[in-house]
């Protein structure tokens, strides 16, 4: 198992991407925490019965004091924490004209503060610890901008890709690693709100013409916090069926 002993943290895993995230690690001997502002009790008692070792945070990443002692608790309760994945997310659709000024304050809140609290509140732990990985869940949005997702999503995910690089950049001397996945049309809650025509679009605009799975996600992050990356650091991995090869 390639995770054996280790205390991974993942945010947003009451279900979607951030679940199998934290399936996954379980099964290769993590143990899981589960944050979610909901559903995270329900989450960590199906891993649990399923025989995992897995508990739950109810949490909102956006509140900064909230993050900083359920951070600490988790140490001082599991004894270190090894691996942080910042995937909860939200998002708004729409353009520039649609979108107004609270739904561009809550989603920088959420999806560059949050990201910013947890590692904030985790990195001390690990540089005494002398070692952890953190990866981001980004969005090809970050990358390239989309004209659907209102522009404030992009933006918020282009920040936690200068962010990885930054911190990859700053933490390497701690044997801390920093790195991000970027996802395109994964088959969650959030791309569930598409109309058939838009699925249907999407689907044909990307070279393997289909939908990815949370797990194809899951399986990109486990390569990035296990011993098999250990020589990388600051990196974005694709995992959007080829439709953006950079
Ligand atoms: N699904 C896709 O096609 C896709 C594509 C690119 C990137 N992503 C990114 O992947 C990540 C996971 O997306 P998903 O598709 O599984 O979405 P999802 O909506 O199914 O799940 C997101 C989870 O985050 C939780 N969450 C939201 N706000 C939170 C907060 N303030 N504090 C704690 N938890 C919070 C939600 O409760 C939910 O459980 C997100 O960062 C998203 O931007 C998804």
């Amino acid at each position: 198992m390639k995770l054996e002993h280790k205390i991974a943290v993942i945010t947003g895993a009451a279900r979607g991407i951030g679940f199998e995230i934290a399936q996954c690690f379980a099964k290769e001997g993590a143990h899981v925490v589960i944050v979610d502002t909901k559903g995270a009790m329900e989450a960590a008692t199906n891993l649990q019965k399923a025989g995992f070792a897995a508990e739950a945070r109810a949490l909102d990443i956006s509140d900064y004091k909230q993050v900083a002692d359920s951070i600490d608790a988790i140490v001082s309760e599991l004894g270190s924490l090894d691996i942080l994945v910042n995937n909860a997310g939200i998002i708004a659709r729409g353009t520039i004209l649609d979108l107004d000024k609270e739904q561009w304050l809550k989603i920088m809140d959420v999806n560059v503060n949050g990201n910013f609290y947890l590692c904030k509140a985790a990195i001390p732990h690990m540089i005494r610890q002398k070692g952890g990985s953190i990866v981001n869940i980004t969005s090809i949005a970050g990358k390239m901008g989309d004209i659907t997702a209102a522009p404030v999503y992009g933006a918020s995910k282009g920040a936690i890709n200068t962010l990885t690089k930054s911190l990859a950049r700053q933490l390497a001397e701690f044997g801390i690693r920093v790195n991000a996945v970027a996802p395109h049309a994964i088959d969650t809650d959030m791309s569930a709100e598409w109309s058939p025509e838009k699925r249907k679009a999407v689907i044909e605009s990307i070279p393997l013409k289909r939908m990815g799975q949370p797990k194809d996600v899951a399986q990109a992050a486990l390569f990035l916090v296990s011993d098999n990356a250990s020589f990388i650091t600051g990196e974005t991995i694709n995992v959007n069926g080829g439709y953006l090869m950079d």
